[in-house]
């Protein structure tokens, strides 16, 4: 089947659902989304989102703060941009729908605390805020009578001229995106969706390491496509790892134990139930993420044990049911009880600062397309990610992004290319061997985490990188020969992105943000 619209949307997060709510009004829209609208990392955040609301709180500081943590090599004037628009991009989440917890008596945001943060300054809903920003999101998106929300499409490609016959490489000029190719997923049919603008709202790639909290979608596609399409990428040897999720190795993602419950006053504990954070940095369990996380790697190393602790107790039964209900259930469930027992921790895969280097505007190098979100790379991160600035960058950045694809869309510049042609899937025999995917995919995940984590080094590069080689070339053997389904295509992502990641920590020749390796101390 063939599709023509306006806008088409690649991601129904937060990124994804503010773009095509603000484009909405100018055309057609249509929001593909891998698997249910609602799932993506967007509903599992916890923490909440950064802004300074009150005089309290100051630019300067946020500003700061951000700096700060992304280790000197943030751009400062996205960080100044995104910052200064926070306040007005909070109060269009709140016109959407979106409830923010409030203090009863004055009606003011309560404001929560986070690692890297000088100031109180998070707005929540509990510690389920990303499921409230997802659920007001897509209410407001499925009223809207001009976009419409296809779930199970995964979109395999991005179409530019190489799709029309065109010789395209990374030094090619004038790059254009026509729209994608998308797998219905129920039907196994290839669709072309045409598109005068393209936004990439995929989210983030956790699922590159074995150990991560964010959701199986989290395949890293967008910048997989753009790779493929030749498009300009950065910043990729910035993963992040949060410092806190829960230990109970059988679970998938791995459940999260929000910051928030650090700047409340929980504490990081060694194996003994001894403070060990003095030993590594003055701003103790409050200390920026990257920090943190590779404290507690040291400690685990030293202690050989595979979880430490966070000890929550001292934050109160009453604040601890009432402010963190999903983490006490979930830590419940499992038999233990925050209240009175210790948490059993451990760090995982958490967000990547880097991907598709986009502009002020949300613009990619590659014409037409634009992305937001966690796969774009904005400047605003620089070497590590302030805890909740990011699905601030995606409000900010979405509107952003809006803003000039419709301008480009009003002035006709971004027109449908219907010349292109279908996907071609002549001679493609169905693969009826599932581990050939399994498998290799856990041996890619094992790969990353043991060779590519916390703390790296040139020999644990080199090795990853020879290893992925080998699995890289059975891969694509693969998908040259079999009739695509979506495992398969996110092998492949997750292999490409593996291999950026890799080549990008090699090119970085000084420990800075999230990027350590023991060659460069
Ligand atoms: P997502 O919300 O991940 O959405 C991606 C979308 O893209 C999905 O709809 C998916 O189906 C779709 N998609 C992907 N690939 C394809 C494809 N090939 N075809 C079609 N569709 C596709 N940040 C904060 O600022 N504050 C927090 O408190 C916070 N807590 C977090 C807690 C957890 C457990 C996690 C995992 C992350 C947290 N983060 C937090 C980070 C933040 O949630 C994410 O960075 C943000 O939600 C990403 O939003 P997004 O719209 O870019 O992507
Ligand atoms: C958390 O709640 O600790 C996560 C916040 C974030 O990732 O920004």
């Amino acid at each position: 089947m063939r599709y023509e619209v306006d806008f088409l949307v690649v991601g129904s997060g937060i990124a994804g659902l503010s773009f095509a709510l603000k484009v909405a009004p100018y055309g057609k829209v249509v929001v593909l989304t891998k698997g249910d609208a609602a799932e993506g990392s967007t509903r599992y955040a916890q923490g909440g989102i950064a802004a300074v609301m009150y005089d309290s709180d100051s630019f300067d500081k946020h500003i700061h703060d951000t700096l700060v943590a992304g280790d000197g090599i943030c751009d400062r004037e996205v960080v100044e941009m995104t910052i200064r628009e926070a306040p007005d991009r909070i109060r269009e989440l709140v016109q959407y729908g979106v409830n923010f917890d409030r203090d009863r008596k004055s009606d003011r945001f309560d404001l929560h605390r986070e690692g890297g943060h000088s100031e109180f300054r998070i707005l929540h809903h509990k510690d389920n805020t990303g499921e409230e920003i997802e659920r007001g999101l897509l209410e407001a998106a499925r009223h809207h009578p001009n976009i419409e929300i296809r779930e199970r499409q995964f979109a395999i490609d991005i179409i530019t001229q190489h799709h029309l016959g065109q010789r395209v490489t990374k030094h090619t000029p004038g790059i254009e995106c026509y729209g994608v190719y998308a797998l219905d997923c129920d039907t196994n049919r290839i669709d072309t969706y045409l598109a005068r603008v393209t936004l990439l709202a995929t989210g983030g790639m956790g699922n590159v390491y074995s150990t991560t909290t964010t959701p199986v979608i989290s395949t890293g596609d967008g910048v997989a496509m753009v790779h493929r399409a030749r498009g300009v990428l950065s910043d990729l040897e910035f993963m992040q790892f949060h410092p806190t999720s829960l230990y109970n190795p059988a679970e998938k993602p791995a459940f999260l134990i929000t910051e928030a419950m650090r700047g409340a006053g929980a504490i990081l504990k060694d194996a003994s139930g001894n403070e060990f954070m003095q030993k590594y940095d003055e701003r103790l369990s409050l200390a920026p993420r990257d920090i943190v996380a590779r404290a507690i790697d040291n400690e685990m190393k030293l202690s050989g044990k595979e979880y430490l602790y966070l000890d929550a107790r001292g934050i109160g039964k009453k604040h601890l049911i009432e402010g963190f209900p999903t983490i006490y259930a979930k830590c419940l469930s499992i038999g233990i009880d925050i209240t009175r027992d210790m948490i059993p921790i451990r760090p995982a895969a958490h967000y990547q600062c880097g991907g598709i280097k986009v502009d002020r505007n949300g613009e990619s190098s590659i014409r037409n397309l634009y992305a937001a979100g966690e796969c774009s790379c904005t400047g605003l991160h620089g070497g590590n990610r302030l805890a909740s600035n990011s699905l601030l960058e995606a409000v900010v950045y979405a509107h952003n992004a809006a803003q000039s694809a419709i301008a480009e869309v009003e002035s006709g510049r971004g027109k449908v290319k219907t010349e292109v042609p279908d996907w071609n899937a002549e001679g493609m025999v169905l693969n009826e061997e599932m581990v050939l995917i399994t498998q290799t995919k856990k041996e890619l995940q094992e790969i990353m985490w043991n060779y590519v984590g916390i703390v790296r080094s040139d020999l644990r590069l080199q090795r990853a990188f020879d290893r992925l080689n080998l699995i890289f070339r059975e891969t694509e053997e693969l998908y040259n020969r079999s009739v695509l389904i979506e495992p398969l295509c996110e092998l492949r992502n997750l292999i490409a992105c593996s291999y950026l990641i890799i080549k990008m920590a090699r090119a970085r020749r000084q420990n800075v943000g999230l990027h350590y390796s023991l060659d460069l101390v």
